[in-house]
């Protein structure tokens, strides 16, 4: 679906330069669901930025579905790759209403006019799908973002990327500024609308939980390299232990037994 090819990736400052990815190679199948770990400055955001296009590689190829999407910008991969952020300002837009955000999100990529769309079919609709997140949201279609909760907005950013409809989720930290309680709620209505939609994601989190619960394939990054790399399917009693020794350790396979 997805395929990384020898990319190198440095950054430049007036004194020094430096390389994140040296020769990074990297596949994602289709329907994968891939959570990703890895400490501070390991390069987990860059692989988020190079494959959404808001950064481009030094060298190397960036495919999606064979094709080479490496120089195309980020604007037109937007059609295809979603992006929600831990920053929860991001996925929405907070000056218009809950309805205006679900309405541009369906209608992006698409010739149309916000109050002409504005009909009581799409309504019920949104209602519906927001009454199952159960956060009262199904009320709230005529309310200013910017007047949500931050576990509220990021649910509108989940449904938005949904609507949009898109063949690649990229999820950064998603659900870290958010309370525990709240954080478990949007991972859960992620995960439902990753399997609806048969998604292929990447999530990046600092919450093992979060890491173990979801996905099918579990990465851990370090230094611009991936240094384990699960399929959870094959991976019989995982536990929280058992990662925090193999960021230790990435090469004991004894801890997979
Ligand atoms: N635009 C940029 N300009 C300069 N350096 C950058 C830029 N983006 C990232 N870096 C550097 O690249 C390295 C990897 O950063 P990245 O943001 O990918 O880390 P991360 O794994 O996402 O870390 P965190 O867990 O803290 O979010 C860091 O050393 C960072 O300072
Ligand atoms: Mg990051």
């Amino acid at each position: 679906m997805i395929e990384l090819k020898n990319i190198d990736k440095s950054f430049s400052n007036n004194v020094e330069t430096h390389q994140i990815f040296d020769d990074f190679s990297f596949k994602i199948n289709q329907g994968d669901f891939i959570c990703v770990l890895g400490s501070n400055g390991a390069g987990k955001s860059t692989l988020l930025n190079l494959i959404g296009g808001k950064i481009k590689p030094c060298n190397g190829q960036i495919l999606l579905e064979d094709k080479d999407i490496t120089s195309l910008d980020e604007y037109k991969r937007s059609q295809n790759i979603t992006r929600i952020f831990q920053d929860v300002k991001l996925g929405t837009v907070e000056e218009l209403t809950v309805f205006e955000n679900l309405l541009m999100a369906e209608n992006k990529n698409k010739r149309f006019n916000l109050s002409f769309m504005k009909n009581s079919k799409r309504k019920e609709f949104y209602k519906e799908k927001l009454k199952e997140f159960e956060l009262n949201l199904e009320d709230k279609l005529e309310t200013k973002v910017m007047s949500l909760s931050g576990g509220q907005r990021q649910c509108i950013a989940i449904l938005m990327a949904k609507l949009m409809n898109p063949k690649v989720l990229l999820l950064d930290e998603h659900t870290a500024a958010l309370d525990p309680k709240t954080s478990t709620k949007v991972m859960d209505i992620t995960n439902e609308i990753i399997k609806e939609e048969n998604l292929t994601s990447l999530m990046v989190t600092h919450n093992i939980s979060h890491a173990l619960d979801y996905g099918n394939r579990l990465i851990m990054m370090d230094k611009g390299k991936v240094i384990v790399d699960i399929d959870k399917k094959r991976t019989k009693n995982l536990t929280k232990e058992k990662l925090l020794a193999l960021f230790k350790n990435p090469n004991d396979q004894t801890l997979f037994s």
